[in-house]
């Protein structure tokens, strides 16, 4: 049997469809993720599963239940970690979960070990008796992966686990949801905007845009379904010059893609994206039909598909295209490039 099933799921809110028409299925002991930029539609997703909201339309079992039909058993059979922090500051570690157990009336004679064993798992045994108030970002997060556990649910939901940590905390994180898999047959659902993290955790990811999957499958599949290598060239001219370079390196090489994008650094240069098959052997031809188009090439790299390519291949544009981290890392290898 699957953890879940998701046939034609919908949710509008007024004139927004915050999710499309997504189907997926989710097996067993899995790690899913759902990956997709700010407003894709994950956290309604989660919250439709969780049964949190009702869907507009569409079918969704969770651990064997049916959504919007069993939902008092739905809700038996999961845990969620919310995308916004959902502990008391003023009662300490350990007595947070000891609410939760309460809540999903554990029984009382095995509270204290399921406390003890969920504790153990995310390493807060010394900070238990301490005041959630007092804890550090990264304590709160790990607090609630545990307070997930406690009723030992079948189907784990975590929305964005590691949002807004550093990168140490995330990477611990990441360690806590790997051995999670090793606990049993829990299936975990996670949502993330990291490419890094769907791609270290999830077995398989569905790449989530405007409410709409774009693309689902490993992480490994997805990013050999390009196909070859990424030739990335930063540069500089007139648009003419671009169309004339790309319009020959499609005549003269057996390319795959070619997407141009304007304006990309902040040092205004523009970027041409190649994916071609042996990116290392093209690459002295296409700087010299560069040089004879007028295009100057200002920087140059080569790297084989990552998630980010895979999003931007379905979707035309990057996953973070409106916050700073593209400029970001984009100035850092013009840099490395002209070293
Ligand atoms: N209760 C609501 N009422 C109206 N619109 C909503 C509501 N909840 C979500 N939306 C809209 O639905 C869309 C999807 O939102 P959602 O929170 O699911 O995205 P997300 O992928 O989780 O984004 P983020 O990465 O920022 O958490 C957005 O356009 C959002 O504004
Ligand atoms: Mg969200």
């Amino acid at each position: 049997m699957r953890a879940i099933n998701v046939s034609g799921l919908t949710k509008r809110f007024g004139r927004v469809t915050a999710v499309n028409r997504i189907s997926f299925y989710v097996e067993e002991g899995e790690v899913f993720g759902l990956l997709g930029p700010n407003g894709a539609g994950k956290t309604t997703t989660i919250n439709m599963l969780a049964t949190l909201i009702n869907p507009t339309s569409g079918h969704a079992e969770v651990a064997g239940a049916v959504i919007g039909r069993d939902n008092y058993k739905v809700r038996k059979r999961i845990g969620i970690v919310f995308q916004d922090p959902t502990l008391d500051n003023k009662l300490t570690g350990r007595e947070n979960l000891h609410l939760h157990a309460m809540l999903y009336g554990l029984k009382r004679g095995i509270i204290k070990e399921r406390i003890r064993k969920v504790l153990k798992l995310i390493e807060l045994e010394g900070k238990a008796d301490m005041l959630v108030g007092n804890y550090s970002g990264g304590m709160k997060r790990r607090l609630e992966i545990a307070r997930g556990l406690m009723h030992k649910p079948r189907v784990l939901f975590l929305d964005e686990p590691t949002l807004g940590l550093d990168a140490q905390t995330r990477r611990r994180i990441w360690e806590y949801i790997k051995s999670l898999k090793q606990e049993g047959m829990l299936s975990v659902i996670l949502t993330t905007h990291y490419m890094e993290e769907a791609d270290y955790l999830a077995d398989r990811v569905a790449i989530i845009d405007n409410g709409k999957i774009v693309a689902i499958d490993t992480p490994a599949n997805l990013k050999k379904s390009l196909g070859g290598d990424i030739i990335q060239l930063y540069i500089r001219g007139s648009e003419k010059s671009y169309r004339g370079l790309i319009h020959k390196i499609n005549d003269r090489i057996k390319v795959k893609k070619t997407d141009l994008r304007l304006a990309r650094t902040q040092t205004g240069e523009d970027e041409l994206l190649i994916t071609v098959e042996g990116g290392n052997d093209k690459v002295p031809l296409i700087i010299s039909m560069a040089e004879r188009e007028g295009v100057r090439v200002v920087s140059l790299d080569i790297h084989t598909p990552s998630l980010e390519d895979v999003f931007l291949h379905f979707t035309g544009r990057n996953i973070r295209e409106d916050g700073a981290d593209g400029y970001e890392r984009n100035r850092e290898f013009i840099k490395r490039m002209r070293r």
